[in-house]
Order: C-alpha cells, then sequence, then structure tokens
C-alpha cells in the first residue's frame, strides 16, 4: 500500500482497543457538548467544508442513513445519498469502476452492501476511506454506538477507559453481523460475551477465529460462551441483546428461521428464569419485530433501546471524525 492509501473503518477489527476506546469517548464528548450548548462547535462544524460524502446503500435504513447523513452535515459537508436504483453500483459496471470513479469525486464512501467483499473491493479500489454501514459480516458503527450506550453512565472524563471490563452481554438470538462485530468489540474492552443460538445457527467457525485474534489484541480480553440455550447466556448478564432473527437478504428462509427460534424470545420470564444481574439493560439495534423480544421487555424500564439509536449519530459523528478528518488518526478530540 502507498503512504496516501486511506485508512478504511469494515469492521471493528480494523481498530485497537484503545483506538475503539477513543471512538467511543469522542462520541459522547460530542453528545454532551452538543446537546448542552444546542449547537455544532464552530471547528467540527467547518471539519468537512466544501467537501462531499457518498453515502451508497444497497439496502434499506433508517438509523443508519439519518445518523450518517446528520453526521457529515453536523460536519460541514454534504452527504449525497445513493440508493440501490439511483447508481450503476454492481448493475451496470462494476465495483472497480464505480469506487475510483465516486472516490475521484468524494471525501469519502459510506456503503451498505449485502456480501461484505463488495464493501472490501470498494475499499481495496477507493482513494478515499470507506465505512462499512453494514455488510452481512459486521456493522460497525452500530457497535461503537452500542458500546457509548453502555458506558455513557459511568463516564467520567478522568479515567482513559471506559470502565467496562469484567462486564457480561448476553447474546440470544442469530449469530449475525452485528453480533460478530459486538463480539470482536466486547473481546477487545475485555467485556464477556455469552451467546446463545439455536442449534445450526452458532457463530461460523472463521468467525470465532477473528473473535479470538480480537481477545489476543487486548490485555485481558474478554471472553465468548456459546450454548444452545437462552437462560445460561443469560446467567449473570448485565446487558441482554437481540437483533432480528431474519436479516436482510435472509427473507426466504423466514418461515424456516421463526420455527428454529422458538423460544428464543426475550421475554421478562426468561430473564428471571436466566437469572440475569438486577438493574439489566436490554439492547436491540433496531429495526424490531416482535417475535424476537416481546413488547413488555422492548418498552419496558429495562430498554435502553431509543438512547441507543439516537447513539447512532453521536458514533458517526465521531467515525467520520476519526476516518474522514482526520484520516485514520483517531486521537482524543477532548
Ligand atoms: N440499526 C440499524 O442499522 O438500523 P437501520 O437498518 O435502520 O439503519
Ligand atoms: N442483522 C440485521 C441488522 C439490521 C440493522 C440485518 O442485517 O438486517
Amino acid at each position: 500500500t502507498s503512504p496516501f492509501a486511506p485508512r478504511h473503518l469494515l469492521s471493528i477489527a480494523d481498530l485497537t482497543p484503545t483506538e475503539l476506546t477513543t471512538l467511543v469517548r469522542n462520541a459522547h464528548h460530542h453528545k454532551t457538548i452538543i446537546k448542552s450548548t444546542g449547537e455544532v462547535p464552530t471547528s467540527l462544524r467547518s471539519a468537512l467544508a466544501g467537501r462531499t460524502v457518498a453515502l451508497t446503500f444497497s439496502k434499506r435504513s433508517t438509523r443508519t442513513r439519518l445518523s450518517t447523513e446528520g453526521a457529515v452535515v453536523a460536519l460541514g459537508g454534504h452527504p449525497m445519498f445513493l440508493g440501490k436504483d439511483d447508481i450503476q453500483l454492481g448493475v451496470n459496471e462494476d465495483l472497480y469502476d464505480t469506487s475510483v470513479v465516486m472516490s475521484s469525486m468524494t471525501s469519502a464512501i459510506v456503503a451498505r452492501v449485502g456480501p461484505h467483499a463488495d464493501v472490501a473491493d470498494l475499499a481495496q479500489h477507493s482513494s478515499v476511506p470507506v465505512i462499512n454501514a453494514l455488510s452481512d459480516l459486521y456493522h460497525p458503527m452500530q457497535i461503537v454506538a452500542d458500546l457509548l450506550t453502555i458506558a455513557e453512565v459511568n463516564l467520567s472524563s478522568s479515567s482513559s477507559s471506559l470502565g467496562l471490563e469484567g462486564m457480561r452481554i448476553a447474546w440470544v438470538g442469530d449469530a449475525n453481523n452485528v453480533l460478530f462485530d459486538l463480539a470482536i468489540g466486547a473481546a477487545k474492552l475485555g467485556i464477556d460475551v455469552s451467546v446463545a443460538t439455536p442449534k445450526g445457527y452458532e457463530i461460523p467457525e472463521e468467525m470465532r477465529g477473528v473473535i479470538d485474534q480480537a481477545a489476543a489484541t487486548a490485555p485481558q480480553g474478554g471472553k465468548l460462551f456459546e450454548t444452545n440455550v437462552p437462560e445460561e447466556a443469560i446467567k449473570n448478564a448485565d446487558i441482554i441483546v437481540t437483533d432480528t432473527w431474519v436479516s436482510m437478504g435472509q427473507e426466504e428462509e423466514t418461515a424456516k428461521r421463526l420455527k428454529a427460534f422458538e423460544g428464543f424470545q426475550i421475554t421478562s420470564e426468561l430473564v428471571k428464569r436466566g437469572g440475569a444481574k438486577e438493574n439489566w439493560s436490554f439492547m436491540h439495534c433496531l429495526p424490531r419485530h416482535p417475535e424476537e423480544v416481546s413488547e413488555e421487555v422492548f418498552k419496558g424500564p429495562h430498554s435502553v433501546v431509543y438512547r441507543e439509536a439516537e447513539n447512532r449519530l453521536w458514533a458517526a459523528i465521531s467515525v467520520l471524525e476519526g476516518f474522514v478528518v482526520n484520516k485514520g488518526h483517531i486521537t482524543s478530540s477532548q
């Protein structure tokens, strides 16, 4: 790679534990300042002035589009949203041509794709940073927001860590893109993750290797536990997380999956049987369907899902600042 090769964010695995911590802390810093003053500070507001960021999405999105488009505006740039029917990507033109051309006219590319290879190909040929806005393997911006959601209640500006070591996250549901990056991030921050999936829907072997590697990048990496029994995963959990049982692109498997995941719905009875910590929190990246979590838990006092969703904006500002404004040099904004 040339010394001018841009740095991309395709997965949380691309970050050191310190960089991940810094991105989360910067997100918290921007959230605090912008919400308390009602304004974006001048330094941020001009950071991408006169520059364009392409947001190319081949799948639907509410949160990722709102947050990345809003983040580009907060940084003074111009977001150019390109939906799947707007550009030639993958239909009339190959990824190489699209990537070279798109990056010749923009300062960054935020891409939501199907196969992870698509965003990896875009990155390989792009002359500007490429940020993964969800692929079938990873969802890094979601995880920066999730870690902010978990950490923010206890964040003080004095300590440089997020203070999450030794925590336990239970993931009950499908082993998917959101779980993979969450498990990688948790491993890097010393958080243990216990995963319950139905038989046949476990974490793929290669991904387990990637998560183990992530744990090895930390002095005291978080551990991964796996089971097919939801109660076992929930035992002693501080945080309980799930996501849809049918990710975008898996619609044809809907009937089969709904059947396979029976008994995996997060309900207060399940949480009680499992024995979560008393002050457990419920998280979900959204969009949510009633089968994976009961209304009572989703809207109940333990749920932090709407704060988690809002945190996507603060995470997107932090990620774009780190990767686009500061070209991959992730340093503290405080
Ligand atoms: N959580 C998330 O990525 O939501 P969207 O698909 O609506 O962007
Ligand atoms: N796992 C889900 C996440 C949506 C934000 C999907 O890929 O569809």
